[in-house]
């Protein structure tokens, strides 16, 4: 609902729609999400200001800290970048794919084994959504509750992955090789205990190590299935290789981690920190990136390059 209120009632987690009376001065307009925003609003001194309150808080609501903060921010952010029906698409394309997910899931943590046609299922209804809506598809699957952590995880880094070589020219292929690896790419952590996957603070260095099978893991059982393509067994074994060596599980170094796992390692780290999570803040696209761009070793640098401008910078993915 829009609604008139005073320029000093102007709080984070509002979402200004419009502001009157401000003159030719730059004015702000979206989501108040930090004291600068404020400022910058004050400073206009417009004489009064429209809300949008199905986008942010109301007058009478309190500015919400932490995680509350967080939603707040996610629900508007959703709202200024992307039209109601391409985030509704984007959830219909998500619940389209859970259940074959879900299923792929069980079985791998029961059987250790999956279905192939299951998660094929779920790569063409991905790749189709991706096709025109690939940023909201991408933005919806930020918010991660508990329960839904893997399985929104395991989509955006598909989602991702196929975007990301649909944008360096790969063919349609080559892409769906993507977009299977990126769905199946942590299928090792669904034999790992759930309790240490869902262990909030610091983990002793045998449940680091446990984690850190879990390339060998997802590798072994993807290796099972008869006529899996070599470009998603290394999706799964090496996307936590570094460029610079000092990855798991081989230690392989620059242009011996196959291609495609470089892919990997890219989109995963920018999901994993865009994330909202229950128990951290989420990182801005512009945090995210300039940290990536830091970690020095990690990624390979020409192709986190080609992520930043054929992915960030034209607008793909916000
Ligand atoms: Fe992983």
């Amino acid at each position: 609902m829009r609604k008139r209120i005073r320029l000093h009632q102007v709080r984070m987690g509002m979402y200004v729609d419009e502001l009157e009376g401000a003159g030719s001065l730059p004015s702000h307009v979206g989501p108040i999400l930090s004291h600068g925003d404020i400022d910058r609003m004050m400073s206009t001194h417009a004489i009064s200001v429209v809300i949008d309150t199905q986008k942010g808080l109301d007058v009478d609501q309190d500015p919400p800290e932490g995680r509350e903060f967080d939603l707040v921010r996610f629900s508007s952010d959703l709202g200024s970048k992307f039209s109601a029906e391409q985030i509704q698409r984007a959830r219909e394309a998500i619940q389209d794919t859970r259940p074959s997910v879900r299923d792929l899931f069980a079985e791998a943590r029961v059987r250790g084994i999956f279905h192939l046609d299951a998660a094929y299922k779920a790569v063409e209804r991905i790749m189709l959504e991706a096709m025109t809506n690939a940023g909201a598809m991408i933005a919806v699957a930020k918010l991660k509750e508990r329960d839904e952590g893997t399985f929104l995880h395991s989509l955006a880094v598909s989602a991702l992955m196929v975007t990301f070589g649909r944008n360096l020219g790969m063919n349609e292929a080559a892409a769906r090789l993507l977009g299977l690896g990126g769905l199946v790419h942590d299928l090792g952590k669904m034999v790992l205990p759930i309790e240490l996957l869902r262990k909030p603070g610091k983990l002793t260095t045998d449940e680091l190590e446990l984690i850190r099978s879990h390339p060998v893991r997802g590798y072994e059982m993807v290796k099972q299935l008869e006529g899996m393509p070599e470009a998603v067994l290394d999706i799964c074994l090496y996307h936590h290789e570094k460029f610079d060596g000092t990855g798991y599980p081989n230690g392989l170094m620059g242009a011996a981690i196959p291609q495609v796992a470089r892919i990997a390692a890219i989109c995963d780290v920018y999901d994993a920190l865009t994330t909202v999570r229950p128990y951290k803040r989420a990182w801005s696209q512009a945090e995210t990136i300039e940290t990536m761009e830091r970690s020095q070793g990690h990624f390979d640098r020409d192709l986190l390059k080609a992520f930043i401008s054929k992915m960030v910078i034209n607008g793909t993915i916000h």
